[in-house]
């Protein structure tokens, strides 16, 4: 199969990159010269496990190629995958398809033979029939179908996801379509992914859908944790507890700071937008957001109630910026709320992350930055955990009580224990597990 990829954002290089290694002819396609210009050097803009040697070995094979001219290889694909970014429009929380329509309508002016144009990017209900009359529209002799097809990866496992799915949606009346998509994703029925072909809005509907709902999974047990902090619950329990019943599953139940990213945030603000739009509230998701949003904020609070008073100039370490680990990706980090919670009480704020602290100086200027989790720590007067790296979660303990000033722990995502911080003398505060609570 000939695929073009348009977008080599997060969504579009790793899918690109994965369809090569299934054995496909993929063209990645992006305005960005300077992207592409790096990425021909071998260089890859993101920071995800495993995708260099990826990109790597199929451009070697000659089965992964780049470029910024989109016409030469939509003129030869079978399929073409949109993979454009939809931002949040600035000003009301609408996904912003600009970008989505523009490739369309630059897609039909080249596009030859039968050719099945899919959306990827997440789009809302009903892009996939805008996409279809603009290509129309421009061009109406091109033999084209127009499918939506969600991607589910997450940033960190994004290969491994797009690997093994859990399944994968095609939506598509188009038998035609419906073809050319099973026999591009084959490859996967070896892992027995099972694909599903639905409608074109129900496809849209079903990647809305399943963020909300995650998004919905990791808010409860957010509050869950308020209130096993209070009664004197161990929220990790609670959620093995409640997790081991099947129906509810012990996945995306960890309790942390708010749930953060490219995705989450931006697919629920615009999933309320379009049920607004059409006369429906839904209230769940509404009110997911603005718990989230509240307990971002509150954070810097918890360091300051577990500091037992005023930070004004106080020094603050802060392990982990990223929204999540394997990431370099600072979109809607629950550490940015955090800092700046923290500096506008006065605190003097010092923070360490593994690979995000060129993308967190953008956001977060005013800080300081350190290269070493030890060195963030020394001196200071209070140390939060706020993203999950693995190498935090084998500090030698008792180093970083002796570079604190105070040893005073903050743990937003337990990754230490209880009684192990007690052992090492630390005052020591996490989420949803009260350091007495046992019963
Ligand atoms: C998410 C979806 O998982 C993926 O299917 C979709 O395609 C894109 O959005 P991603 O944003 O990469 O993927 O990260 P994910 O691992 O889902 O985490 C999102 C946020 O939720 C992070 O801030 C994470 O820390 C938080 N989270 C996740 C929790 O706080 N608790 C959990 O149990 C799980």
């Amino acid at each position: 199969m000939h695929i073009a990829m348009i977008g080599t954002g997060y969504v579009g290089l790793v899918s690109g990159a994965c369809f090569a290694d299934f054995g496909h002819q993929v063209t990645c396609v992006d305005k960005d010269e300077g992207k592409i210009a790096a990425l021909l050097r071998g260089e890859i803009p993101i920071f995800e496990p495993g995708l260099d040697v990826l990109v790597a070995t199929n451009v070697k094979a000659g089965r992964l190629k780049f470029t910024t001219d989109l016409t030469a290889p939509v003129a030869e694909a079978d399929a073409v995958f949109i993979a454009v970014g939809t931002p949040s429009r600035r000003g009301d929380g609408h996904a912003d398809l600009s970008y989505v329509y523009a490739a369309a309508r630059e897609i039909a002016a080249v596009v030859q033979g039968f050719t099945v144009v899919i959306t990827k990017s997440t789009v809302p209900v009903g892009t996939g029939d805008e996409v279809e009359r603009l290509i129309r529209e421009a061009n109406p002799s091109a033999d084209v179908a127009v499918a939506s097809n969600p991607e589910f990866l997450r940033e960190g496992a994004a290969i491994r996801d797009f690997k093994f799915p859990d399944r994968i949606v095609v939506g598509t009346m188009d038998e035609r379509a419906r073809k050319v998509l099973g026999d591009i994703y084959r490859p996967l029925s070896l892992n027995q992914a099972p694909l599903m072909f639905t409608g074109r809005r129900t496809a849209e509907m079903i990647k809305y859908a399943a963020n909300a709902f995650l998004a919905t999974k990791i808010t409860f047990i957010n509050e869950i944790a308020d209130l096993s902090e209070k009664v004197g619950a161990n929220v990790q329990e609670v959620a093995r507890g409640i997790g081991l019943d099947n129906r509810i599953g012990t996945k995306f139940l960890h309790a942390g700071p708010g749930f953060g990213g490219s995705c989450f945030p931006k697919d629920t603000k615009a999933l309320v937008k379009i049920a607004l739009d059409h006369d429906v509230h839904l209230r769940i998701v509404e009110a997911v957001l603005a718990v989230n949003d509240n307990r971002k904020r509150a954070m810097a609070r918890k360091v300051s109630s577990a500091y037992g008073g005023s930070l004004r100039g106080k020094t603050v370490a802060v392990l982990g910026l990223t929204f999540k680990p394997d990431t370099d990706d600072m979109r809607d980090a629950p550490s940015i709320p955090l800092v700046t919670g923290l500096l506008d009480m006065g605190a003097k704020v010092r923070a360490h992350d593994p690979v995000g602290m060129e993308m967190a100086r953008r956001e977060l200027p005013d800080i300081e930055y350190s290269d070493d989790p030890y060195l963030c720590a020394r001196g200071a007067d209070a140390l939060v955990v706020v993203t999950e790296w693995a190498q935090y979660r084998a500090l030698d303990l008792e180093r970083l009580k002796n570079e604190l000033a105070h040893p005073v722990v903050v743990d937003l995502r337990n990754v230490y224990r209880p009684e192990d911080m007690a052992a090492h003398g630390f005052i020591y505060d996490s989420i949803g597990r009260p350091p007495e609570a046992q019963g």
